[in-house]
């Protein structure tokens, strides 16, 4: 069901990360400045991860789950779940989380879970994706939010973002590029949602009641 979310029922969401967290932080900046969202909780399996830094001088909750201390990804994903489940989050936020998610994960959190991908899905999933445009010239380059599903980085996309690739742009320019652009492009998206302008399946997104197309919303900013 579709719900309106505002300053004074602001929209519930966990973030999880691995590392340094930046586009945790600009969430939280968002919020500072009135995007409805209230960040429940943050996850990391990664307890040098710099984004728990953040959280904490937030006031965010934070928790550390190692992949090294369960048998299997399953157990993990179960006392991640569980552990997720405590804070009620009605979308759980990928930001920079190393890690495949179970199908058992994905399934509890049906078309709640988000995550941003640094490349114009469905061109390069996985990692380096600043190196393969920068190795193969490509014009342009830009963001993906998109929903998680069983496929790796091939959930149906809700919003992207690009930009003219320069022709001095190398790996690390693109890289602050996409960060940069990033920032914006994934609490534009947590706003429509709080708005009630996203309806997420596991194979379409539905903008203001209408069927988005493959590449989702086309967003500059
Ligand atoms: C982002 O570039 C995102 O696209 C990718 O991981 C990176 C996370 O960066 N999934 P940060 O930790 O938010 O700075």
């Amino acid at each position: 069901m579709i719900q309106n979310y505002n300053s004074q029922n602001p929209l519930p969401i966990a973030v999880l990360i691995s590392g340094n967290g930046s586009n945790l932080q600009a969430i939280i900046d968002a919020i500072a400045k009135g995007l409805p969202v209230e960040i429940k909780i943050v996850i990391s399996n990664n307890p040098q991860a710099y984004g728990l830094e953040r959280a904490k001088q937030a006031h965010i909750p934070t928790h550390v789950l190692q992949a090294q201390d369960f048998p299997t990804r399953v157990d993990y994903d179960k006392e991640l779940i569980a552990c997720l489940d405590q804070f009620q989050p009605r979308l759980i936020i990928l930001a920079g989380f190393m890690r495949i998610l179970s199908a058992l994960f994905i399934e509890h959190f049906n078309n709640r879970i988000l995550n941003i991908h640094p490349a114009l899905l469905p061109k390069y999933p996985g990692l380096n994706t600043h190196q393969m445009v920068y190795n193969n010239k490509d014009k342009i380059h830009g963001s993906t939010v998109h929903v998680v599903t069983e496929h790796l980085d091939a959930g149906p996309i809700i919003a992207q973002s690009a930009f003219a690739v320069d022709e001095s742009d190398d790996p690390a320019s693109l890289t602050a590029k996409i960060k940069q652009l990033e920032h914006k492009l994934y609490p534009h998206v947590l706003a429509l949602y709080a708005q009630g302008k996203l309806d997420l399946h596991q194979d379409k997104v539905f903008y203001e009641g209408k069927l988005l197309p493959k590449q989702g919303l086309q967003l500059s900013f």
